[in-house]
C-alpha cells in the first residue's frame, strides 16, 4: 500500500512520519493543496489523504478514477468543501475525522469567553502603553451567566461540561437530543428560545449553507441586551458587519471569533506586509470588543496528531475491508 498525503503543514510531518514508520506503509508527504494539477503526484498511489479550507474542485476526482484512487481520507471534520456529487460520479469513497479532539474546542470556547468577560484585549493593549489603570475595564463572571450552547455533538457537550464546571447556568438546543442531557432537562424548544435566554451564546454547530445565517440583526435583536457570541465552529454561521454594528451600537457586549465567513486565503497566512482591504474585519480586528483569532481553536498538539493518524487509519481501514468507521454518507 502506498499513500499520498496533501496540504501537509511542518507541524503534521512528524506525526505522519511516525505513523508511516510504524505502521511500515510509505506515506508521500507534499505541502501543496490538492489541486486538477497537483493531483498528478498520486499516480501509482492507492489513496489520497488531504486538508485544505479551499474548495476541492471536482476535476480532482476525475483524475483520481482516472488513475484507480477511490478514497480520499481528510484529516478534518468539515466536509462543507467538498463536492459529494462529484465524488459520487467517480465512485470515491470520503473519509474525515470526525473527533480529534472535542475538548481543544470546547476549552477555546471558554478561554475566548473568559479573556472577554475580563477585557483582556483592551487591557493588554493598555498594558503595552503603561497605561495601568483598571477603568473601564471591569470585568464580568461567568458564574452569573447563562451560557446557549448551540449543537450538542461532541464539541457541544465538551462545552457544556466546562462552562457547567464554571459554575454557569447552561441550556442548549439541538434537533437531536442527547439523552443524558434531556435528563437533565438541558434542553430548550428552539433556538429563538436559547438566543432569547441567553447571555453567552456558542455556535457547535456545521455550516448552515450558502446564504443561511444563525446571527444576523434579525436574530440578533432576539438576544439579551449586552449578550455575547462565540463562534468557534463555521464564519458563514454569522453575518460579521451585523453583528460587528450590534457590538458598536452597545446592544451586544461583544463576540469571540475564531472563524470568520471570509477567513480563506487570509487565515494561517501572513499578510503583514500587505494592504488590508476587508473593511469588517479591519473593524473587528481594532475592536476592544471582538476577540479574533485565524481558526486556532483546533490547533494543539493533540489534535494535530489525531488528525495525522486517524485519517490515514480511516484510509487502511477503507484499502483493506472496503469502509470505515469514519466513512461519510454520501447521499444518493
Ligand atoms: C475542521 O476540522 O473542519 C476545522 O474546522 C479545523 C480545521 C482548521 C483543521
Amino acid at each position: 500500500m502506498k499513500l499520498i498525503d496533501f496540504g501537509v503543514r511542518e507541524d503534521e510531518k512528524k506525526y505522519i512520519e511516525e505513523w508511516s514508520t510504524e505502521n511500515n506503509i510509505e506515506v508521500k508527504i507534499v505541502s501543496d493543496l490538492l489541486t486538477p494539477e497537483t493531483v498528478q503526484l498520486a499516480k501509482g498511489y492507492d489513496g489520497i489523504v488531504a486538508y485544505q479550507q479551499l474548495p476541492y474542485d471536482e476535476k480532482i476526482f476525475d483524475v483520481m478514477n482516472e488513475y484507480g484512487i477511490h478514497v480520499l481520507s481528510l484529516r478534518n471534520v468539515g466536509v462543507d468543501n467538498v463536492p459529494f456529487a462529484a465524488l459520487k460520479r467517480n465512485q470515491i469513497r470520503l473519509t474525515n475525522v470526525p473527533s480529534y479532539s472535542p475538548e481543544a474546542i470546547a476549552e477555546y470556547s471558554v478561554t475566548g469567553l473568559m479573556a472577554l468577560l475580563r477585557n483582556l484585549k483592551h487591557m493588554i493593549r493598555k498594558v503595552d502603553q503603561h497605561d495601568f489603570r483598571w477603568a473601564p475595564d471591569i470585568g464580568r463572571e461567568l458564574n452569573q451567566l447563562t451560557v446557549g450552547v448551540a449543537g450538542t455533538g461532541r464539541i457541544g457537550r465538551a462545552a457544556i461540561k466546562i462552562y457547567q464546571g464554571f459554575g454557569a447556568k447552561v441550556i442548549a438546543y439541538d434537533k437531536f437530543h442527547n439523552p443524558e442531557l434531556e435528563k437533565e432537562g438541558m434542553y430548550v424548544d428552539d433556538l429563538d428560545t436559547l438566543l432569547k435566554e441567553s447571555d453567552v451564546v456558542t455556535l457547535h454547530i456545521p455550516s448552515l449553507g450558502k446564504g443561511h445565517t444563525l446571527i444576523n440583526s434579525k436574530s440578533i435583536a432576539e438576544m439579551k441586551d449586552n449578550a455575547i457570541v462565540i463562534n468557534t465552529a463555521r464564519g458563514d454561521l454569522i453575518n460579521t458587519k451585523d453583528l460587528y454594528d450590534a457590538v458598536a451600537s452597545g446592544k451586544l457586549y461583544g463576540a469571540v471569533l475564531d472563524v470568520y465567513e471570509k477567513e480563506v486565503g487570509v487565515f494561517n497566512s501572513d499578510l503583514s506586509d500587505q494592504e488590508f482591504s476587508d473593511e469588517v474585519l479591519d473593524k473587528v480586528i481594532k475592536s476592544p470588543r471582538f476577540i479574533l483569532t485565524p481558526h486556532i481553536a483546533f490547533y494543539t498538539t493533540k489534535a494535530v496528531k489525531n488528525m495525522a493518524t486517524v485519517s490515514l487509519n480511516a484510509m487502511v481501514s477503507e484499502l483493506n475491508t472496503g469502509t470505515s468507521e469514519n466513512e461519510i454518507d454520501l447521499g444518493k
